[in-house]
């Protein structure tokens, strides 16, 4: 058993297999934070707190006369609200009786194995190999009767930790909560610390971003309705010296799809407080006696081998733990063709079976037909909503379009954008209620769409049996779920006043219900993520979609940043990427090394390529077939920082045995007459001796990872390199 209380310390401490997390049912029954860090035999780490008086910082009333103790210099499990600690809070509530407090005590424990669910929410699920365990613990405010469950999930084999919790009314009157946040960690010295995270825009998702931290609350967030393009709900506290390769890291990966935040808070005596929830901005959830909340799962990680261990143990844990698609270890994924950038909206079924007939001849598997297929949609101005097809485009009919796609030994996949409406659409005419605007105003407009008011079940019911019945038509194997806009308006005519701040919650809860219905009732449809790109690429979508198209930006040059930046957490083989008409200086090849980054696949008019570009097409695709097994299943490395001053980006993947490694370089810079440049690879047996595509000459592991190969000088500009290494020894 990972989990372990100690009776005479009255401590609990979380092992997995290299880390050790310990809390303490302290003075007073207060739940106090003891460490997370490298595996620690010791069953009370208490001693590191020491207690002074600390002046114009409160004191519990218990207390009396000990100045001592105060929650503003404790490191605790869940910050409260109202007890004399004054930095950032856990909880906020109003009370029955209207106040604001909650004085939350340890009351209760229990540990469990196999790992919690939600109930409402998704979260990471344990396989049958793995040893997970659960701990509960249970806070209780004995004056309002709000009651606190902190739920801890341990993987011992993966080395995570994940955290969710639950509130519930256990008192007479409606309660109000305002801020529930699922993480609360507390350091007790972070000055040395720095926050890394994933800001980005349309785009230009998942840039990577450091700072120190410094006396002020560090907040990354969103409150665009999604968990968005401009954030990511993942950050890492660092050492201020790690680097790739070294020094402590801790990641924070939050399973919420909608508003999130993430406080980092460097206190008055450098302590840290981390915490990590919905985002309570217009946020007001009204629990009725014997309601339940509960709060979004955190994933957390550390190591002290640097960023890319950090990588590796957020990589094989979303690969194994967080999707049941059987596409995400069963069955491979097919290189595939959209028809966005080939055609946008000016298509027809004829059209269609024209790329298709081309696109066999580049070994794609599947015809992705892309918006403009339903409803009256021949620009983006109209037909959102009216999930039917459009006849006048698919003259033929959907059935008969997929059978001539199959015809063809090809797959079909289509695009829905569920959660939106046109004004100009049937459904809109119908039920101008069901879309979110607020009474009496206009709404905004975002790409001449709104939202639909998920919250609703008949909203919820509508789409369910609309999209159900077009999968259950025709031979559907693929889909692209789509959302492209933030959030505005937020208000529901189903709610009263009163309740307008449950809003944005509800809408994912109702999304979340949807895709159960939709997503979990067609285990043999791969589905993908989108939301202009990358805009909603969080793990609780990649717990529904085992891939997520993580940018419209195609360009395979700013994808160099997108796909290093996106690899922090997530793994390649959830990295949607194509190869595109973008980037029109940069060789064919170059963009397949870049797409084989990810899922792999095609996004352009595959009628207009010549016969040449047909064969180079069909080459790559067959390289990303043969190189699967390692991109999809190995180790990922960072082996340079586009961000950073350079002539080449360089990336490499390994196989678990270290028996094969594909090193990929694109050459973005090279100065004229300039330093020779080499790139060492990692992750190799020192000893072993490997080939290097196929060279009958080996190298050793030791060699490559130390003097490294030598990157030709006399290349066009953007030539990319591939370097498959196999073990010969
Ligand atoms: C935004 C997506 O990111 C694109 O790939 C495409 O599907 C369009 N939406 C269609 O409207």
């Amino acid at each position: 058993m990972a989990i372990l209380f100690n009776e005479k310390a009255k401590t609990l401490t979380l092992h997995t297999k290299n880390t050790s997390y310990q809390m303490k049912i302290g003075n007073l029954n207060y739940l106090l934070h003891l460490y997370y860090g490298p595996s620690i035999k010791d069953p009370d780490m208490s001693y590191q707190i020491m207690q002074y008086d600390r002046g114009f910082s409160g004191n519990p009333y218990e207390s009396r006369n000990a100045r001592t103790f105060s929650l503003d210099a404790q490191p605790q499990e869940f910050s409260t609200q109202q007890q004399g600690d004054f930095r950032t809070a856990s909880i906020e509530v109003v009370n029955g009786d209207g106040s604001y407090s909650f004085h939350g005590k340890a009351a209760d424990y229990r540990i469990v194995r196999g790992k919690y669910k939600l109930d409402t929410l998704p979260s990471v699920f344990d396989r049958d190999k793995d040893t997970a365990d659960t701990l509960e613990v249970t806070l209780l405010d004995p004056v309002s009767h709000v009651q606190v469950t902190l739920l801890y999930g341990v993987f011992e084999e993966a080395d995570i930790i994940t955290r969710a919790v639950k509130v519930t009314n256990q008192g007479d009157r409606p309660i109000h909560l305002k801020k529930i946040m699922s993480l609360c960690l507390d350091f007790l010295n972070g000055a040395h610390m720095d926050l890394v995270s994933l800001p980005g825009r349309y785009g230009q998702e998942r840039q990577v971003e450091r700072q120190h931290m410094t006396h002020h609350i560090h907040t990354i967030g969103s409150v665009r309705g999604s968990s968005s393009h401009q954030q990511n709900p993942f950050v890492i506290l660092c050492d201020r010296e790690a680097t790739e390769d070294y020094g402590s890291c801790y990641g924070f990966s939050l399973m919420y799809s909608g508003n999130f935040l993430a406080e980092a808070e460097l206190d008055q005596y450098d302590q840290l407080r981390l915490v990590m929830g919905i985002h309570p901005k217009q946020f007001s959830y009204e629990l009725r006696p014997g309601d339940t909340f509960e709060g979004p799962e955190v994933v957390m990680a550390f190591t002290t081998h640097g960023f890319t261990a950090l990588s590796h143990i957020y990589h094989d844990f979303y690969r194994s733990n967080l999707c049941r698609s059987k596409f995400v270890q069963d069955v491979e994924r097919p290189v595939l063709i959209n028809s966005w950038e080939a055609a946008f909206m000016n298509f027809d079924d004829v059209k269609l079976v024209e790329i298709a007939k081309a696109a066999r001849n580049m070994g794609v598997d599947l015809l992705v037909m892309d918006d403009g297929w339903f409803g009256k949609r021949d620009d983006d101005n109209s037909g959102l909503g009216d999930w039917y097809v459009n006849e006048n485009k698919i003259r033929c009919g959907l059935h008969r379009l997929v059978e001539q796609i199959n015809d063809l030994d090809m797959k079909f996949g289509i695009w829905f954008e569920p959660e939106m409406v046109s004004e100009d659409s049937d459904l809109y005419r119908a039920h101008p209620e069901w879309a979110m605007e607020i009474p009496g105003r206009h709404g905004v407009r975002s790409r001449n769409q709104l939202a639909l008011d998920m919250s609703r079940k008949e909203v919820q019911d509508y789409l369910i049996e609309k999209i159900n019945a077009i999968l259950d038509d025709a031979n559907i194997y693929y889909v692209k779920w789509d959302i492209n806009r933030s959030l505005a308006d937020i208000w529901s005519n189903a709610l009263p006043p009163e309740r307008q701040g449950e809003v944005y919650h509800r809408y994912i809860l109702g999304l979340y219900r949807v895709m159960d219905e939709i997503i979990l009732t067609h285990p043999d449809i791969l589905f993908e993520g989108c939301s202009g790109g990358g805009g909603r690429f969080d793990p609780a979508m990649l717990s529904y979609y085992p891939q997520y198209w993580v940018s419209d930006n195609n360009n395979p040059i700013d994808r160099l940043k997108l796909h290093y930046g996106t690899s922090f957490v997530y793994p390649t083989s959830a990295m949607g990427a194509h190869i595109s008409d973008s980037g029109r200086f940069v060789p064919l090849e170059t963009k397949a090394v870049v797409a084989m980054c990810g899922t792999f696949g095609y996004e352009l008019d595959a009628t207009h390529l010549s016969r040449k570009e047909q064969k180079i097409c069909k080459k790559q695709s067959d390289l990303f077939r043969k190189y699967y097994h390692i991109t999809f299943r190995g180790d990922f490395y960072r082996l340079t920082n586009p961000f950073e001053p350079g002539n080449m980006t360089a990336w490499q993947h390994v196989t678990k045995d270290k028996k094969e490694s594909l090193l990929s370089v694109v050459v973005t810079n090279l100065t004229c007459n300039g330093p020779q440049e080499y790139v060492r690879a990692k992750g190799l047996i020192p000893d072993a001796m490997y080939s290097v595509n196929g060279s009958k000459e080996t190298r050793s592991g030791a060699a490559l990872m130390n003097a490294g190969i030598p990157i030709n000088r006399e290349v066009p500009e953007y030539s990319a390199f591939q370097f498959y290494l196999v073990r010969e020894d």
